[in-house]
């Protein structure tokens, strides 16, 4: 494995064995691959899990050279700060249904930064969590699936912890955020991790269980943009309308100009002013 080094920085990093011991749950978090450095987790989740990884299998990285957001973004991986983690989900739902997974992780991330700050995070449809209008974490999950079955679902979170403005670069330090940040006092990264994980499990037994309508009511108290005036950009269109909220299978329902209810699948929501 290579080992860090960073201009004799003194660097905490993660101790998994004691993050497993702190670990009431077994489905999730039962088995941790761990790595000083990293291309992405997600990447190397999705060649773990090929090779037949187990369901809650979790690739972790102090950092990460090639971290990956949504719609072939970056995601800013610096060294010992943040958590940047894949989680390997042999989910048993319906390829329709995946995009739930998503959903269900930004319910688990909404309520585990709820205890470790004041402010009240916010889901920004369909896998943003801000707080004050800066992103402080991110959901990117990769499904290999046929048009009826998941095999498998790769769950990749970023969620910044230690990560001071002032370190981040000038493109992102403006839109960015992290608990460090909001609280004025660095987080133990250990201990939000051994909470996420509780959290995940727990929410993905009831999505498992109960379907996405056990965690619906959850997902619509942090959603953000309910009433605001949005416009949402993807491959297929340009709209611009009002948020309503989600439907049962996770669109966002956006009503246009024309007062007619548009659902939307994927694309990026960008607030306007109303
Ligand atoms: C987004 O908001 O655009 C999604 C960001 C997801 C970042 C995480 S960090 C761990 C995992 N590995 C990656 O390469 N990306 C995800």
């Amino acid at each position: 494995m290579k080992k860090i080094d960073f201009c004799c920085t003194a660097l905490s990093l993660l101790d998994l064995n004691r993050v497993s011991q702190r670990l009431k749950i077994k489905r999730l978090g039962g088995k941790f691959h761990y790595f000083a450095e990293l291309g992405s987790t997600n990447v190397h989740a999705w060649a773990l899990a090929e090779q037949g990884a187990a369901e809650g299998e979790v690739i972790i990285a102090e950092m990460q050279t090639q971290g990956r957001g949504r719609l072939g973004r970056r995601w800013e991986s610096p060294p010992a700060v943040n958590l940047y983690f894949s989680v390997i989900l042999r989910p048993r739902l319906t390829t329709a249904d995946a995009p739930q997974i998503t959903l269900m992780a930004g319910v688990a991330l909404a309520e585990t930064i709820d205890a470790f700050i004041e402010q009240r995070p916010v889901i920004k449809w369909p896998n943003d969590i801000l707080v004050d209008g800066r992103k402080l974490a991110g959901v990117l999950s990769e499904a290999a699936c046929n048009s009826e079955h998941i095999d498998h679902v790769i769950l990749g979170i970023g969620l910044n912890l230690n990560y001071r403005a002032v370190s981040m670069p000038p493109e992102i330090r403006e839109r960015a955020t992290s608990v460090a940040d909001l609280t004025g006092n660095n987080v133990d990264r250990e201990s939000v991790l051994v909470r996420l994980i509780h959290n995940l499990d727990r929410c993905y037994g009831e999505l498992e269980d109960y379907g996405f309508e056990a965690l619906q009511p959850r997902w619509d108290a942090y959603f953000g943009l309910r009433g605001r005036r949005v416009r949402i950009e993807n491959q297929e269109q340009v709209l611009v309308g009002r948020a309503q909220g989600i439907d049962r299978t996770g669109a966002l329902m956006i009503e246009d100009d024309r007062g007619e209810l548009q659902n939307v699948y994927a694309g990026d929501v960008i607030p306007l002013e109303s």
